[in-house]
């Protein structure tokens, strides 16, 4: 797919901007903070109701403004859809598709697809499980975005459940609110083993264009390779992530798993007042041939990692999504890459059905991509063809 046209309203620093694509190769140079990331963003948002770079929207709406719009154009083999986003900051959030309100926002899920790979991504490798959780849920939203409302459901569950286990603590084995509790479990359970038993499907079909990617990207012969750390494996030393391997995707066994688990650690949930195990607490455990990608890899190596990750999922995307083929998103990529694996990126994303590229330097980009071009300068846009 790829989208035709972008019309933003008062996103980001963005008043007002129109902005024709093209298929292929689509740059957007500029100085830093002009605006360049902004139109990145924007799309990708269309794509999965979510930022690459903050969590909520409110940070989209332009400062001392109350309405954002984003419309985007999207256009897959012969079909046209407009899809419009309306960010509120008093008011809720509303999404139309053709100029017909849709009963919920999420339903403009599935139109349009991209991935989005920056600087930021190194974080996936490098940092905390929060960030392996969440580029695995985007992922899962965009090859079947009926799981938006699961990770939703999954979200309120958990949330009514810490509250009820923050005020358990005085109550006494009999009382009401402890049975309330088991039935908060039940949906805990019944939900989350759903996120669990879809990220191990979805970790396990990445894995081959994962390998694939990073020996295209990489030097070194070393296989990348990803498994499930899940908190509904009991560890005795925390550090020691490989024994919490979680090696079964059928969805009733992670429910027995998950109910066993629960019942254990339930009075120190009690005690703690948080709910201490499910898809909240899990992670993806990166390795390198045999060693954990986190600590142990070169920065270089992380770089090629992180960006294997992302090219695997536009992969995976384009075999089996709705939309097909995703929008790949390069933002500010290009100067922090050495020649070699620029080039080498270059010939593996060239024939993509749509390249959006951002940079400060138009000369940090390989000629070969260079095509469409716009200079953006504070939240204004110009055709730059020369
Ligand atoms: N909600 C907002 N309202 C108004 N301005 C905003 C808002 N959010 C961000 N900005 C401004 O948008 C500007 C452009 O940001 P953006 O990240 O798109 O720049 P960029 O062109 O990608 O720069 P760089 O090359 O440094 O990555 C920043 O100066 C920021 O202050
Ligand atoms: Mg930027």
């Amino acid at each position: 797919m790829h989208v035709k046209h972008l019309t933003l309203s008062n996103f980001r620093n963005y008043e007002s901007v129109e902005l024709p694509l093209t298929t292929g190769v689509n740059l957007l140079v500029g100085k830093n903070g002009q605006g360049k990331t902004n139109l990145a963003e924007a799309i990708f948002y269309a794509a999965t109701l979510s930022s690459h770079r903050v969590s909520g929207y409110l940070p989209l709406i332009r400062k001392g403004e109350n309405k954002a719009i984003v419309r985007v154009l999207a256009r897959f083999e012969d079909r046209e859809n407009l899809l419009e986003l309306e960010l509120n900051t008093e008011t809720a959030n509303r999404a139309r598709i053709n100029k017909s309100d849709t009963p919920r926002v999420r339903d403009i899920l599935g139109y349009v697809n991209a991935v989005i790979f920056s600087p930021e991504d190194l974080d996936i490798v490098k940092r905390d499980p929060s960030n392996r959780r969440a580029f695995i849920d985007e992922l899962i939203v965009q090859l079947s975005p009926r799981m938006s409302a699961v990770y939703s459901d999954y979200e309120r569950v958990l949330k009514q459940r810490n509250t009820l286990l923050r005020t358990a603590k005085n109550m006494t084995s009999s009382s009401s609110g402890l049975i309330t509790l088991d039935s908060w479990n039940q949906s805990l359970i019944r939900i989350g083993s759903e996120i669990i038993a879809t990220r191990f499907d979805v970790a396990n079909r990445l894995a081959p264009y994962l390998s694939e990617a990073y020996a295209a990207i990489a030097d070194e012969k070393n296989d990348p390779s990803i498994q499930l750390k899940s908190s509904l494996i009991a560890t005795d030393a925390e550090s020691d992530g490989i024994s919490a391997q979680l090696v079964t995707g059928d969805k009733s066994e992670i429910e027995e798993l998950f109910r066993e688990r629960l019942s254990l650690v339930r009075h120190k949930e009690i005690e703690r007042g948080i709910t201490l195990v499910g898809p909240h607490r899990d992670d993806l455990l990166l390795l390198l041939g045999t060693l954990p990608a986190k600590g142990y890899i070169s920065h270089g190596e992380s770089w090629s990692y992180a960006l294997a990750l992302k090219l695997a999922s536009a992969s995976l995307i384009r075999k089996d999504a709705r939309a097909g083929d995703p929008i790949l998103i390069l933002d500010d990529v290009f100067a922090e890459l050495d020649s070699t694996r620029r080039s080498r990126l270059a010939s593996l994303i060239s024939h993509n059905e749509q390249v959006i590229i951002t940079a400060a330097v138009a000369e940090d980009v390989p000629s070969e991509l260079l095509s469409t071009k716009f200079k953006v300068t504070a939240g204004s846009l110009e055709a730059a063809n020369d």
